[in-house]
């Protein structure tokens, strides 16, 4: 079954651009404030980093979302699109003074730190401002995420994080400090996740560090289990809302939380990944020795994650209902690398053709680049058509 686009306002458009369902992501996030809600102290951040298109950040806002930004960049996006500052929290291995003075004048609500000397930064600078700053470290549980290489986070050797036999000695620094609040925790294990098995890992490890902090008389006020969960790459329209219910319930049954306890999600594919395609057009079938070759004029440039992860994205001839044949899709860019996918079945495709790659509403407009002297796509949500 393909998906149902409003195929004759695409026909007036300069493609490749982006188009994003707005009915699909409104459905979506009332899931989630739905299952979320289910469980008290549950609050969920939207990850900016998977599309900060500002017309998406907006709708995702109105749904009551907090956002979780990694840059000052996505903070000064987050603000734009309306987000209180109160429900922004700031992760990143590396930020720069800037951003860490962004942060603080806006009042955001937590810096997410991941070392002692970023930690001392922070501190120095809000003194500055004479503001206090919250914190929560980012904790490297060493749990170890069933996806690509690429896109795990939480193992020993990664370098995000603190590790874990450093968390008492760093929460201690951060008491003795005049100008850090100390909040919680933080964790992000990987992306793409779509076995339960390893979010039940992470709550496991973070029940062991909790009752070690608790030993110690810490309170820990917050934790914050990072995003992860997957989308049905394969299966766009059967599965267009991810099941948001498995994933709260599990943190809800296997975390053991205290009284008063919040636990923050910072869930970025999984909001925006399946309300998102890359439309392009047929330019050219080039038959090959053993192969054709449907070259469309988008590229790894405005869709980066096959190239990148070799990652799969269910590709559609969206103006063809002929029979069946066999083509690699590939684009304009000079580099052997620009192949969306190999061998795969497609409609008779035709030049002039409209193309959707599907589930390309995260990590796609967001990571597009110049290269080549291209524009950049342009991102349409349905209410612009
Ligand atoms: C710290 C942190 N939080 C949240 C996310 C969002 O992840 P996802 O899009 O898989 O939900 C990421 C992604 O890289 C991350 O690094």
């Amino acid at each position: 079954m393909k998906g149902t686009f409003p195929i004759d306002k695409f026909q007036e458009i300069q493609t490749p651009f982006y188009y994003y369902d707005t009915d699909l992501l409104r459905r979506t996030l009332k899931t989630i404030n739905e299952e979320a809600g289910k469980h008290p102290g549950f609050e969920v951040h939207y990850a900016v980093k998977a599309n900060a298109n500002p017309k998406v950040l907006n709708v995702i806002c109105q749904a009551g979302l907090g956002a979780d930004c990694v840059s000052g960049g996505e903070i000064q996006a987050a603000i734009n699109a309306g987000f209180p500052a109160n429900k922004i929290v700031y992760a990143g291995v590396g930020k720069s003074d800037w951003e860490i003075n962004l942060g603080l004048e806006k009042g955001i609500f937590c810096f997410n730190v991941e070392s002692i000397p970023e930690l001392e930064v922070i501190n120095e600078l809000a003194g500055k401002q004479n503001k206090i700053a919250q914190v929560c470290f980012r904790i490297n549980p060493d749990v170890g995420a069933h996806t690509h290489a690429n896109i795990t986070t939480g193992l020993a050797e990664n370098k995000f994080g603190i590790a874990m036999r450093d968390m008492e000695g760093v929460i201690e620094e951060a008491s003795k400090m005049k100008n850090i609040k100390f909040l919680g925790l933080h964790f992000h294990i990987g992306s793409q996740i779509l076995d339960m098995g390893d979010f039940e890992a992470l709550c496991n490890r973070i029940n062991e560090l909790q009752n070690q902090l608790e030993a110690h008389h810490i309170v820990v006020k917050n934790i914050n289990v990072g995003g992860g969960l997957g989308i049905d790459y394969n299966h766009p329209n059967r599965v267009p809302i991810p099941d948001f219910k498995d994933y709260f319930d599990t943190y809800a049954k296997k975390l053991k939380l205290r009284d008063g306890q919040k636990v923050h999600f910072e869930l970025g594919r999984a909001v925006v990944g399946q309300m998102g395609s890359l439309i392009t057009k047929t330019l050219y079938i080039k038959q090959g020795t053993a192969k054709q070759f449907a070259i469309v004029d988008a590229g790894m440039t405005d869709l980066i994650r096959p190239a990148l992860y070799q990652a799969f994205h269910k590709i559609e001839n969206i103006s063809s209902d002929e029979s069946v044949e066999t083509y690699d899709v590939v684009g304009p860019i000079c580099e052997s690398s620009d192949v969306f996918a190999k061998a795969i079945d497609l409609n008779k495709t035709h030049r002039g053709d409209l193309i959707a790659l599907r589930s390309a509403g995260a990590y796609g407009e967001i990571m597009a680049s110049q290269y080549n002297c291209r524009q950049l796509p342009k991102g349409y949500i349905t209410e612009d058509l």
